[in-house]
């Protein structure tokens, strides 16, 4: 057995009052000295120190945390089970007798890679590499538990892991090579990876030879032993931590032995998977925890009829004796549709820790909960049983009692599901913002019990519902009034829908979609289950209605030239980080050790968004042991603001006295530990006077006189006014466009150092010379004396540009006032409230065309929401972008900002751009709507050609799209031919639409003069490696492969021989931000150039020798006094030439009328790239922007507390960006062949943003399918399609009404459509017109 580490000292009875657990096969003990609150995560980061696992939510949300547990199986006596599991929620006492696994296990540079490992890295499936351990992790846990994997089940594993960079596609296909139904190309790549690494047993360190017992089967590498011999004798077990007791007793009379103790002043919290903490976070503190995983009777399961399962089961156990019960038990076949309904709740790593019965005690202490796991239990009739601490016996309730039942001494001990006769139907759905891990809008459950042959209901049926109000369950009026109806009558469904329309009230809340929609939804779920009850005996393109959409298997192609004359230059290779981020050692800024000494820092946020501040008492705060200060305004020594040169305007540190949004700070509070901090700056009273309604919208700001024409004259060109008026046909328009939050899974975060020459600063900075800057200023130093180095962030996207300079100097003026070390890491609710986002857009347009669509003029507003302040507004040069590839004869266009009571909006990928082509491609959709014609046509019609000039841009000598690009499109994405399918699909569906559209792109590519890099390459004349340095930061995009690259093949090298080092304020002096797509550009060429200048000095010297070696020859300048160092400085006046980007993208997408729903089909993109300097990591990027697009406008939405201003979008749980199964399922990414960029740099064009542009195509596409149901029902009125086009959006546009609510298309139906009589009065009319005989 491995040594035992114990983690407390200092308690005589240590040893009896412990929790063991092996952690990558070490033993360890945890007493007192960690408290019992302590998560999974903290105790393997904190105090374990193994920082592979990363963390971000803290709610289950985002599969950062993800470890691999294996545990005693309490179903079966001395069996373990193995899963994944996210470790920010399990609390490390929970754990005893567990054997834990995290990324540090399974392989490293040293001890070789798990195969795992080595796909993500081959794949190309790491970018910034913060989500890389939790995507492993997962997929090893699903590889543990169940073997050899299939496809499918890899892509579902990943429903709860969020990577922001990758666009998840190359992911997919790493794990998916693994898979046993692999597609042979997959198989393929993966033998060529495999070959690449040399595996290594992690045991024995020697080559790995598959025998050892603990080797995963297939994996390729071996896991060693990870199940923990040494398990926790069961037995009664009492731990006290201060006023907190953590219990964990073996038997239910345990429990109920605790819980009669119980004082009434205690908070109790049973605690099984403690999942309930990602939803509910403010439940606790709790003062006693009683850990139920001891008690084997909670997780005893009875397979049979009837079905009973112990409370502890966790929704994966169950899911899977559902399956086998469908299959298996007459009468059972109604679990198939629940193991469905249940395989979308939460995600892989919740449910296979989290309970029913933990999920039923939400639902219980929330009634607002839209629990799935009740809905569906009480569908079933299920019987929970019950005991009570002070009573001997057990009772048998069922769910609505439950709700009903006082709990606090309560447990739930099991449940028990009857079998159903088989003329009972079952339906159960839930609709939720985004199509895995999010909770419902409305989820809903019916159950009728029908006549087999006149299908009438022939008792009362269960139409139940979550998502409405707390009180809202059984649709009792609609039930009472199916009673005895006949299924198959229109005017019954019909009818009925209005009766049930009539008896809810759904609440409204504003974080929830509107109770217009949910009202509506709950409608069209009716009428979805109806029509599956129903079966054959609706009309063929009625049916559509009851599916909800499946999703297929995803895949993806790539298409790109690999021109071999420049390699390294030009070759896919993988990127310089990637096998230390498949690894877990990739360090990011919260993975450095803390220092003797240091301290943490967490944020007092104001709670209203336009009030002053009348007092701050943080005296409360101070008390809690740990804490060390409070640190506001007055504290800073130097200026109270974190910006200098990103925008001009200052932006406070710490609120003086006036608040101008929520979420602002007003102080910092800094503790010996980021727990102590966190909890501590939630008791810091403030007080408020002044306080006023905020201002929160652009239309908000515009009434009230708050904003402002950015340019004095707007940009024109031509003579619009005259044109306009000119103008055949006019329409005017207006569109608005939502925020995103950056969503950089690494989040915002800093540390400040005292030290002998001023403070070493670590910051999570996109842009350190500014970061510098800002420490300076606020601490009243001379730059110089701030130290700054930056090895990598996990994504930035423009979020890191000056945000982190606010949690930087909170942390400097903290380190300065204490004279100790301070770390600031936010949690994801203070970061998405702190900052700013994307900048919301909203455009007035007024357009002039002729009979075929042809531009005369156009006027354009485009006006910017820059939040309170305006420092990262990229309002004034849209003009030039929204032009597009179109050429507008003539223009007029301003540039608007207005000021909001939000935090200040920043650039995010693509900033302004991307609206700007929206915005263009929106009137293009309204001018072919107008004349009705295909938009593609007008698209064409309006084609740019060359040698045009057009708004501040000058001519291009071809347009690439339309010359190349469009017509290869149209071909690869066979779109004439698609076309013509999605017609018939669409005549023959009434309730599922198709629609498809095309998108181009033309984005002019001009280096700012501003743009300027330090970069210095130095060789090292022991071996002649070479370590470069330059002022671009790596945060996934590729900056340092592609650097490295460029060195390797200028100096003629093998790529091996050269390290990219962090970027840090001596090389990278004064360099400006890695962003724009221009960082890796100019890093690139600034390296060529310092290159070459090498070259021509080692060449002087290479020619006087006779074939050197590299190591030779550099000895031989070394020795020869030749500088084999060399800086140089990208200066704006040497800047490669300016170019054109082109590209263009089609889309189709399904939507489902009914619910909102929509599956992105298939998507094809081609892009000029150029040369690419590394296609794979061009394809990814092309790829991320093009997802991180797609969540921009379609699931991502900021919501606002219109009283308080708060963000209510704080959270996984409230905000949505993509996961794995929301990407397009067929995802086709071509760079354009033959497309050397004769400017640039070695041929090769920027992709970091461009990609974000075609990302509007999935509007476009589905303005399309909506239109398509629209005018099936006579309505072709053009209607605004405001951004997000969530799914709540597509449903209320396309104007779903229950008198739609057909069931044949038939002439019979047509009748009772419209008299809205019943079907047995119809007969009865027909037949004393038409009697017999
Ligand atoms: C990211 C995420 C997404 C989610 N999505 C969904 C979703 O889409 N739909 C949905 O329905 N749910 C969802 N959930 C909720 C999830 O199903 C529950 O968190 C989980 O089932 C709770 O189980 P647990 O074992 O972790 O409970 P715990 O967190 O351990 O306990 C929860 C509560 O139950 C009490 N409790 C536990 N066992 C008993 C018992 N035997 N008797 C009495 N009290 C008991 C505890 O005291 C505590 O108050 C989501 C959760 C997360 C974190
Ligand atoms: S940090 Fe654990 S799931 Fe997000
Ligand atoms: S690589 Fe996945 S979040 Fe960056």
């Amino acid at each position: 057995m491995a040594s035992v580490k114990t983690m407390s000292a200092g308690e005589e009875d240590f040893l009896l009052r412990r929790i063991k657990l092996k952690v990558n096969g070490q033993d360890y003990v945890v007493g007192s000295g960690i408290p019992p609150w302590t998560t999974l995560i903290g105790f393997l980061r904190e105090t374990v120190k193994l920082a592979g696992t990363k963390v971000l939510c803290w709610e289950g949300g985002c599969g950062a945390c993800t470890i691999v547990a294996t545990v005693p199986d309490q179903e079966t006596a001395g069996k373990f089970k193995t899963f994944s599991v996210n470790a920010c929620q399990i609390l490390v006492y929970s754990c005893a007798g567990w054997s834990i696994e995290t990324i540090e296990h399974l392989g490293d540079r040293h001890k070789g890679y798990h195969s795992l490992q080595k796909a993500l890295s081959g794949f190309y499936g790491t970018q910034c590499g913060y989500c890389s351990p939790g995507m492993i992790m997962t997929l090893y846990g699903q590889l543990k538990a169940s073997g050899a994997l299939t496809a499918s089940q890899v892509e579902h594993s990943l429903d709860g892991n969020l990577c922001r960079c990758t666009g998840y596609r190359p992911i997919l296909d790493a794990f998916k090579s693994l898979a046993e139904d692999a597609s042979q190309q997959l198989k393929d790549k993966l033998a060529d990876i495999e070959d690449a690494y040399k595996a290594h047993c992690p045991e024995t360190a020697s080559a790995c030879k598959r025998s050892c017992s603990g080797c995963t089967k297939g994996s390729g590498s071996c896991s060693g032993s990870s199940q923990n011999e040494d398990v926790t004798q069961p037995e009664d077990f009492k731990l006290t931590v201060g006023a907190v007791q953590w219990y964990r007793p073996v038997s239910i009379r345990g429990i109920k032995n605790i819980l009669k103790k119980v004082t009434p002043n205690e908070k109790v919290c049973i605690v099984v998977g403690n999942t309930g903490q990602g939803v509910y976070k403010d439940d606790g503190p709790y003062t006693t925890y009683i850990n139920s995983n001891s008690v084997k009777e909670l997780y005893s399961i009875t397979i049979g009829s009837p079905l009973t399962m112990g409370a502890n089961v966790s929704l994966s156990r169950v899911i899977e004796v559902f399956k086998h019960m469908a299959i298996s038990y007459p009468g059972y076949q109604y679990l198939k549709t629940f193991q469905s309904h249940w395989e979308l709740v939460a995600n892989v790593s919740v449910r296979n820790i989290g309970s029913w019965a933990g999920n039923l005690m939400l639902k219980h202490k929330h009634p607002e909960f839209p629990s799935d796991i009740f809905l569906t239990l009480l569908l079933a009739n299920a019987q929970l049983t019950l005991c009570h601490a002070d009573s001997l016996t057990t009772t048998q309730i069922d769910l609505e009692q439950f709700l009903q039942t006082d709990m606090s001494r309560g447990i739930i001990l099991s449940v028990t599901l009857p079998p159903m006769p088989e003329n009972v139907k079952v339906q159960t759905f839930k609709i939720s913002p985004r199509t895995v891990n999010a909770h419902a809008h409305v989820n809903a459950c019916f159950k009728m019990k029908l006549d087999p042959v006149d299908v009438k209901i022939l008792e009362k049926p269960f139409l139940l519902f979550g998502g409405i109000n707390a009180d809202f369950i059984h649709a009792e009026q609609t039930e009472a009034y199916l009673v005895g109806k006949y299924l198959t009558e229109v005017v019954t469904v019909v009818e009925a829908a209005k009766i049930l329309a009539n008896e809810m009230t759904p609440d409204a809340k504003p974080q929830d979609a509107s109770p217009q929609y949910r009202k509506s939804l709950a409608q069209s779920l009716f009428y979805k289950a109806v029509v599956g009850f129903l079966g054959d005996k609706v009309s063929g393109d009625i049916r559509s209605a009851a599916a909800i959409l499946e999703r297929p298997l995803s895949s993806g192609q790539q298409g790109f030239d690999m021109n071999e004359d420049t390699w390294p230059v030009g070759k896919g290779v993988p990127k310089v980080e990637s096998t230390t981020q498949i690894s877990g050692e990739a360090a990011y800024l919260d993975d450095v050790p803390p220092l003797h000494n240091e301290l943490h820092g967490a944020f007092v946020q104001s709670s209203f968004a336009n009030a002053k501040i009348k007092s701050i008492d943080a005296s409360e705060a101070l008390k809690i042991p740990g804490v060390v200060s409070f640190v506001a305004a007055a504290d800073i020594p130097g200026r109270n603001s974190f910006i200098v040169n990103a925008g001009a305007r200052p932006d406070p540190v710490f609120v003086e006295e006036q608040v101008k949004y929520a979420g602002q700070a007003l102080g910092l509070i800094v503790a010996d530990q980021r727990a102590t901090a966190l909890r501590a700056a939630k008791q810091v009273i403030v007080e408020y006077e002044d306080i006023k309604k905020p201002i929160l919208t652009i239309k908000e700001a515009l009434q009230q006189g708050r904003s402002k024409i950015v340019m004095s004259e707007p940009y024109i060109f031509g003579n619009p006014e005259d044109a306009l008026n000119a103008a055949k046909h006019k329409v005017t328009g207006e569109q608005q466009q939502g925020s995103q939050f950056h969503f950089t899974m690494e989040a915002l975060a800093g540390r400040v150092t005292p030290t002998e020459d001023g403070y070493d600063v670590l910051s999570t900075s996109q842009w350190p010379t500014e970061t510098q800057s800002a420490v300076a200023q606020v601490l009243n130093v001379p730059a110089h004396s701030i130290n700054l180095a930056v090895r990598r962030i996990g994504g930035g996207f423009g979020g890191k540009i000056s945000r982190q300079n606010i949690v930087v100097s909170a942390a400097a003026v903290a380190a300065e006032k204490l004279k100790r070390p301070v770390r600031i890491v936010l949690d994801l609710q203070t970061h998405m409230s702190l900052v700013g986002w994307r900048e919301p857009y909203m455009s007035k347009y007024e357009v002039g065309f002729d009979d075929d669509g042809k531009f005369e003029a156009l006027k354009v507003d485009m006006i910017t929401d820059v939040g309170h302040v305006a420092n990262e507004a990229s309002v004034s040069g849209l003009g030039v972008r929204l032009q597009n590839t179109y050429y507008i004869p003539n223009v007029l266009f301003r540039p608007i900002m207005v000021k909001t009571n939000t935090a200040a909006n920043t650039w995010c990928r693509t900033p302004g751009t991307v609206e700007a082509i929206a915005t263009i491609e929106n009137v293009i959709e309204n001018v072919a709507s107008y004349l009705k014609k295909d938009p593609l046509d007008v698209r064409l019609i309006n084609m740019v050609a060359p040698n045009v000039p057009r708004l501040l841009t000058p001519p291009h000598a071809r347009n690439v799209v339309n010359d190349d690009i469009l017509p290869l499109l149209i071909q690869k994405s066979m779109y004439q031919e698609r076309k013509e399918e999605i017609k018939i699909f669409n005549q023959e569906n009434v309730w599922k639409k198709r629609g498809m559209s095309i998108v181009p792109l033309w984005y002019g590519y001009n280096y700012p003069s501003v743009f300027r890099y330090g970069i210095q390459v130095s060789i090292y004349e022991h071996d002649g490696t070479v370590a470069v340095s330059h002022g671009g930061i790596e945060m996934g995009q590729g900056i340092n492969t592609k650097v490295a690259q460029v060195v390797a093949y200028k100096l003629g090298i093998p790529l091996e021989k050269v390290i990219i080092k962090a970027a840090d304020t001596m090389v990278g002096a004064n360099s400006i931000v890695t962003g724009g797509s221009f960082g890796s550009d100019l890093c690139a060429h600034g390296a060529k150039v310092a290159c070459e200048a090498l070259r021509q000095r080692i060449d002087v010297v290479r020619a006087k020798m006779k074939n050197p070696s590299w190591v030779q020859l550099i000895r031989k300048c070394h020795k020869n006094d030749v500088d084999i160092c060399e800086r140089y400085w990208t200066a704006g006046k040497e800047h490669p030439d300016s170019y054109d980007i082109w590209g263009a993208c089609c889309l189709e997408v399904e939507i489902d009328v009914l619910t909102g729903q929509y599956l992105i089909r298939r998507v094809d993109i081609i892009e000029d790239c150029g040369r690419s300097m590394n296609p794979y990591i061009d394809i990814g990027q092309v790829e991320g922007a093009f997802i991180m697009g797609l969540g921009l406008y379609t699931s991502e939405i900021v919501k606002y507390d219109t009283n308080t201003g708060q963000k209510l979008s704080n959270s996984t749980w409230e905000y949505k960006p993509p996961t794995a199964l929301d990407i397009p399922v067929d995802l086709r990414v071509t760079l354009l062949p033959n497309a050397s960029n004769p400017h640039g740099v070695l041929g090769s064009k920027a992709t970091g943003e461009p990609a974000a542009c075609f990302s509007y195509v999935v509007v476009t596409a589905l303005r399309a399918a909506i239109t398509a149901f629209r005018a099936a029902n006579e309505n072709e009125a053009w209607f605004d399609m405001d951004t997000p086009i969530t799914v709540e959006k597509v449903h209320q546009l396309c104007g779903v009404q229950p008198e739609q609510f057909k069931l044949s298309t038939s002439t019979d139906e047509f009748l009772d459509d419209f008299c809205l009589i019943s079907k047995d009065q119809v007969y009865a009319e027909v037949a004393t017109f038409c009697p017999v005989n």
